[in-house]
């Protein structure tokens, strides 16, 4: 579990994620604590990002400056990927953003497609997909083949609180693409929750316990 995953270690996030695990959390907290740990997971993905030389005029002398090589696409997978969108896009304004509709079927666990509507040039992109929960892999692994087959080639994952069986889902289907985690959490249960984790993501964020 060590190539392309990386454990983002930081007192504010375990901060965080103490929030959102706790049961007596409401939505509106929820929320908030959830964009900042955005922010921090962005700030460390991007650092993974190409940059090309410019120059740049200063009040007193040209000198060399950087920006982005390539356009950023986030890509939260709904619903509750939408709740890390705006912790992003604090930090990289620029970004464009697609979404992937998936829900997993309760019964079988497996993610059903409802929605796909993503920026057309994904080839050249730094494409980060968002979603809170890695927990069986299916939604994040069917969601990033669609990725694929519609071009997409420098992938990230920014996810909350990852499961082992989640991480080597994607590690054996997807391994090229760069795993971040907030959290890894032991097991899951036998109907597909995280523990211990912190319920259902979605429902938590949009108050539709
Ligand atoms: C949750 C979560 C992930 C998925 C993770 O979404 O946000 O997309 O489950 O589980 P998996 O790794 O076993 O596929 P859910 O299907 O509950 O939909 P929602 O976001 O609309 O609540
Ligand atoms: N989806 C969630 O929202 N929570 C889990 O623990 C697993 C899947």
């Amino acid at each position: 579990m060590t190539e392309n995953y990386y454990l983002v270690e930081h007192p504010l996030i375990k901060r965080d994620v103490t929030i959102l695990r706790d049961i007596n959390t409401d939505s509106e907290t929820f929320r908030a604590a959830l964009q900042r740990v955005s922010n921090i997971l962005a700030a460390e993905i991007s650092k993974k990002f190409s940059l090309t030389e410019v120059e740049v005029e200063t009040p007193l002398e040209k000198t060399k400056g950087f920006k982005l090589a390539h356009d950023v696409i986030l890509v939260p997978v709904l619903r509750a990927g939408l709740g890390m969108v705006n912790g992003f896009l604090q930090i990289i304004p620029e970004a464009k953003v697609g979404h992937i509709g998936l829900q997993r079927d309760e019964e079988t666990l497996k993610p059903i497609e409802y929605y796909y509507k993503v920026p057309k040039n994904l080839e050249t992109a730094e494409v980060v997909m968002l979603d809170p929960m890695l927990a069986t892999g299916g939604s994040a692994a069917e969601a990033l083949k669609y990725l694929k087959k519609r071009g997409a080639k420098k992938l990230f994952f920014a996810c909350l609180v990852a499961a082992p069986k989640g991480i080597e889902k994607i590690q054996n289907e997807h391994p090229d693409v760069k795993i971040f985690a907030a959290a890894l959490d032991r097991e899951l249960n036998n109907k597909g929750y995280i523990l211990p984790g912190l319920g259902d993501a979605g429902d938590r964020t949009f108050g539709t316990l």
